[in-house]
């Protein structure tokens, strides 16, 4: 049996750690071989492949990023796309394949298997917004390292009593922000599923000044203002599954907020910061335990499957369970961090 692996869209930390688990299992328990395609869908669309076995995944275990590169070329965007990755597999002998992505990547492969592809999926993105899994790996090292910002972002804030927006990624879900927020005592977070009213947050601002510490608020990238306003600002940039490039809130928001209070405001943006370097430990575990069932779904012929997290158990569900719709933050979840806001 020869098995392709691909990593599409951003990358994620842990994905070499899914990689190696998928080759030292496969190898060392069923003999099986295994093609490495480059950079998401691209690789099979146009046949990129590069060598994969186990002395390619030494020492990948810590290693950011990931080893097989990653894009987000849409095969279905492509004309006879399809037709294009079934005859490249059949021309390398690849048997089945196993592709480790977000909702995009994971969408072409529920879309592939309805059409045929013997395809098993491996969840991943640091927003943690795919249903039917209870995280994905990546999620955590960016939580993390936002955590970290926000801790160290305190104390120069109240050093020079200003307010400080630190914006994070998470396109349509506030999971990174939510999370992070918590875990360092952010005094407002905005979420994408929450739209603000800038009148509110500057009420917070003036509130958390009266206690003579300074405010830190956390903002997703995707968040948006109530009134339908323009302060996230976009490239106008599309990729090739239709999405906008985002970016620029924290620094509308903080001459909006320096505008309005006459607080000195300044916005940090973690970026790809938050996407970068080794993964923690949660995540390679995940990973790594993602990378062994997916093998194993493969071995037992359990096609158009997608590894979820489930309390501590990896169970396997049907792609489009994963794909259909995203996983947002509940309105009562977000209302449990609003105790400490201000
Ligand atoms: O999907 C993960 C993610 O990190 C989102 O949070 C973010 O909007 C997007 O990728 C950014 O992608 P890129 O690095 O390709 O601009």
């Amino acid at each position: 049996m020869r098995v392709g692996v691909l990593t599409g869209g951003g990358d994620c930390p842990g994905l070499n750690a899914v990689i190696r688990a998928i080759v030292r299992k496969g190898a060392k328990q069923y003999g099986y071989e295994f093609v490495g395609f480059r950079d998401g869908w691209r690789g099979p669309l146009d046949g990129v492949t590069s060598e994969l076995d186990v002395a390619q995944v030494r020492g990948i275990l810590p290693r950011g990023g990931t080893i097989l590169g990653s894009s987000r070329t849409n095969p279905f965007a492509v004309e006879g796309g399809v037709e294009q990755i079934k005859s490249n597999l059949a021309s390398l002998g690849v048997d089945a394949l196993i592709a480790i992505g977000g909702e995009d990547t994971l969408g072409v492969a529920t879309k592939l298997h309805d059409l045929g592809v013997k395809v098993v999926g491996v969840p991943k993105t640091i927003d943690n917004d795919l249903s039917a899994t209870d995280f994905t790996f990546g999620f955590d090292t960016a939580v993390n390292i936002a955590m970290e910002a926000i801790d160290r972002l305190h104390t120069t804030a109240e050093s020079h009593h200003r307010v400080l927006v630190v914006e994070v990624m998470g396109r349509h879900a506030g999971w990174i922000a939510l999370h992070a927020g918590l875990a360092g005592g952010a005094n407002v977070v905005l979420i994408p599923e929450q739209p603000f009213d800038i009148g509110k947050v500057c009420q917070l601002v003036e509130d958390r000044f009266k206690t003579q510490y300074a405010p830190i608020i956390v903002v997703s990238e995707g968040a948006v203002p109530v009134d339908g306003g323009d302060m996230t600002l976009t490239s106008g940039q599309t990729d090739a599954f239709g999405h906008v490039r985002l970016g620029g809130i924290g620094d509308r928001l903080a001459s909006e907020i320096e505008h309005r209070t006459g607080k000195e405001s300044r916005a940090v943006v973690l970026g790809h910061v938050q996407r970068g370097g080794t993964p923690t430990a949660f995540d390679r575990w995940l990973a790594t335990r993602f990378g062994l069932h997916a093998i194993e779904a493969v071995h037992d012929g359990d096609f158009g499957k997608m590894m979820a997290l489930r309390g501590a158990n990896i169970e396997r569900v049907p792609l489009i369970e994963g794909t259909g719709k995203l996983k947002l933050v509940k309105p009562e979840e977000y209302a449990e961090a609003e105790v400490f806001f201000g």
